[in-house]
């Protein structure tokens, strides 16, 4: 039988691929073990999906890591989740680079401890030459303040003359947000079986196909990623029009 990877058409892959990893917490409890055990059973997922991205070559992959809600978690989760990043950071960073990946990072990265967030920055830099891919992770992230931010923005330019309201077109707005070197979303996943966004890439997925998969995160694998994309491509985007105009231009 064909594998599910042989029947991509690696003509037509989306371009960024975005994924709510959900669900740790549910794994590790019906393992009847602490939350944070599904936390450290996530990162074998995560190295599956970067490395299915990059055998595909998927030039962007942004991983939803922590949000702004997350800083409301027990301290002692909060805590162990941050270790954990930085753990996996220091672990991966020879990896993700001589896989030629690029590294990028959007959220409120000032929350941060320290070491992550060095740690990050540092991955950032070293990585900024590289063009295989683009791996982005979204920490410390919500979609709501990227928005207010960027209205901020271009409100002082606004008021400082450096643009006018009529020069406010959705790609100046753009510019505006984390995302701004980024195409939109092409492809949303979300494991853990719950169907909602919670706070990411709002304006991002605004023409994105979702995909909500009763999977949970640590399970989720590289056949997983694939059968995605392999359902992404049997959907027509219309983007507005109808399936005979898109069928007109073939
Ligand atoms: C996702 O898993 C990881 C983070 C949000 C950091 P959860 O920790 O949300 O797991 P569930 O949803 O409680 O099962
Ligand atoms: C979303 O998952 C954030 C990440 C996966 C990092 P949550 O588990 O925090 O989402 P809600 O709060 O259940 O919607
Ligand atoms: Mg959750």
């Amino acid at each position: 039988m064909q594998s599910i990877k042989d029947q991509l058409n690696l003509e037509q892959l989306p371009k960024h691929v975005a994924i709510i990893m959900d669900g740790n917490g549910r794994w590790a409890k019906s393992r009847g073990e602490a939350r944070t055990f599904g936390h450290r059973n996530a990162i074998k997922a995560v190295r599956d999906v970067v490395n299915a991205c990059n055998e595909i070559h998927i030039p962007f992959l942004t991983l939803y890591t922590f949000s702004s809600e997350n800083w409301k978690r027990p301290d002692d989760e909060v805590s162990t989740l941050m270790s954990l990043i930085s753990e996996t950071l220091l672990l991966e960073a020879e990896e993700i680079f001589s896989k030629g990946l690029r590294m990028h990072v959007i959220g409120d990265i000032d929350k941060l401890p320290e070491l992550v967030r060095t740690q990050m920055l540092h991955l950032v830099d070293i990585t900024k030459d590289n063009t295989r891919g683009n791996l982005i992770l979204a920490l410390s992230y919500g979609s709501q303040n990227e928005i207010l931010n960027a209205v901020k923005q271009i409100s002082t330019k606004v008021k400082n003359g450096e643009l006018t309201e009529n020069e406010i077109t959705e790609k100046v707005f753009e510019e505006h947000l984390y995302t701004k070197e980024f195409p939109p979303v092409d492809l949303l996943i979300r494991t853990s079986g719950e169907v909602r966004i919670s706070n990411f890439l709002l304006w991002q997925i605004a023409y994105a196909e979702l995909q909500f998969l009763d999977i949970l995160w640590p399970d989720f694998g590289r056949e997983d990623l694939f059968r995605c994309i392999y359902n992404f491509q049997n959907k027509e985007r219309r983007f507005g029009k109808t399936s005979e105009q898109l069928n007109e231009n073939l």
